[in-house]
């Protein structure tokens, strides 16, 4: 399956999967399931899924859209550097650093190319990230880091969403409305760097503000029964997850500052999972195959995983809530099987097995 421009793109992609691979099953480990691991894996489960996984597949996905071949060493950056941090996590980090400071160069050139708020956003995203890996890198723990690393997944996914609603021409209202709430996101996360409390329930203003604003004005929620079974899966998938950023923003703004624990799970979590994951799941219908120069693939089978991912995430942050350790594992576990199953049926549709 090799595609037309880019050979060396499936050893990549291959790196970036086996790196959410491993930060699940680390993901496991610290929810306290006995699997085999080795000393410090539970340390780099955060890590792994933000620059080994999500660090190769965004600018992959960048790298095949805009054909630049300088372009394809940046998530080679981030692939190598996840393997080197097992071994040594300054190099690794460094190599994290460098591929997200690439990332914005990605950025700049679509920005340069097309001065729009979509690519504005997408490079705010970037800038956000690489903010987070510098914080980071120079000691500051992932509690202090990760507001940084969530604006940059946000603002990824928003700016995409923006550049799919084009179509929907927003009025000055609406783009200025925006413009702000971004602002107030990044200003929150500036100021979680002295001030980590306010900086958190700042950006759970901000959150919860975009939610509403893509409930108004995002074409999802207006596919929601569409005709088009893709199209259609699609919307549900967003609108589940545009739900989960408002209930994140909602317990950013309640529980401010968390470093470890069951609140910090679910503050991540609900954003992590129940935003991000939906999202990839909305998604990956269309990004996977066009990685491959290969059209959409759809199978009504993806509803299952879809909704094992939402039910187990309700069902982990009850038991975060109620304290009931039992909940919060298998809550935990059968969101990694939603995300293996949904991979797995991915994987036939491209093969032409899943119709
Ligand atoms: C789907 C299954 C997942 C499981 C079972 C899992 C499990 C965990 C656990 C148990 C923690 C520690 C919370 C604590 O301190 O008690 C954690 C932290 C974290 N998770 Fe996940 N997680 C999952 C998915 C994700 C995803 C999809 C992302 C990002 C896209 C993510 C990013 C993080 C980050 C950044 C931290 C903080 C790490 C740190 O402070 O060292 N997780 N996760």
């Amino acid at each position: 399956m090799k595609t037309k421009t880019f050979p060396s793109i499936l050893p990549l992609l291959a790196l970036g999967i086996a790196a959410l691979l491993l930060a699940l099953w680390s993901g496991l480990v610290r929810l306290g399931w006995h699997l085999p691991s080795f000393a410090k894996l539970t340390v780099f489960h955060g890590g792994l899924i933000l620059n080994g996984f999500l660090g190769v597949l965004i600018p992959l996905e960048r790298v095949v859209a805009l054909q630049r071949r300088w372009m394809i060493l940046i998530p080679c950056l981030n692939g190598v550097g996840w393997m080197l941090w097992f071994g040594s996590p300054q190099i690794g980090q460094a190599l994290f650093l460098l591929g997200s400071l690439g990332m914005i160069a990605i950025l700049g050139v679509m920005f340069k190319r097309e001065p729009q708020l979509h690519t504005a956003t997408l490079l705010t995203g970037g800038l956000s990230w690489a903010m987070g890996n510098a914080l980071w890198f120079f000691g500051v723990p992932i509690y202090g880091v990760v507001l940084w690393w969530l604006a940059f997944l946000v603002l990824t996914i928003s700016g995409e969403r923006l550049e799919l609603n084009r179509v929907l021409r927003l009025s000055n209202l609406e783009r200025t409305s925006f413009m702000v709430i971004i602002s107030l996101i990044i200003t929150a996360a500036i100021l979680s760097i002295f001030h980590l409390d306010w900086g958190a329930r700042l950006s759970g203003v901000g959150y919860l503000s975009l939610m509403i604003w893509f409930v108004a004005k995002d074409i999802a929620f207006r596919n929601l029964r569409h005709p088009q079974p893709l199209t259609q899966f699609i919307s549900t998938a967003l609108a589940a997850g545009f739900l989960w950023l408002g209930i994140g923003g909602l317990l950013l703004i309640y529980l401010g500052k968390v470093t470890a624990g069951v609140a910090y799970d679910a503050v991540l979590h609900s954003i992590f999972v129940g935003f991000v994951g939906s999202m990839i799941f909305g998604h990956a219908p269309i990004i996977f195959p066009a990685l491959f120069g290969m059209t959409a693939r759809f199978s009504p089978m993806l509803y299952y995983p879809l909704g094992l991912l939402h039910l187990s995430l309700i069902l982990r942050l009850l038991g975060d809530f109620v304290l009931h350790e039992a909940f919060r594992r298998w809550g935990g576990l059968f969101n990694v099987i939603a995300a293996l199953v949904y991979f797995g049926l991915n994987i036939r549709m491209l093969l032409g097995k899943e119709r």
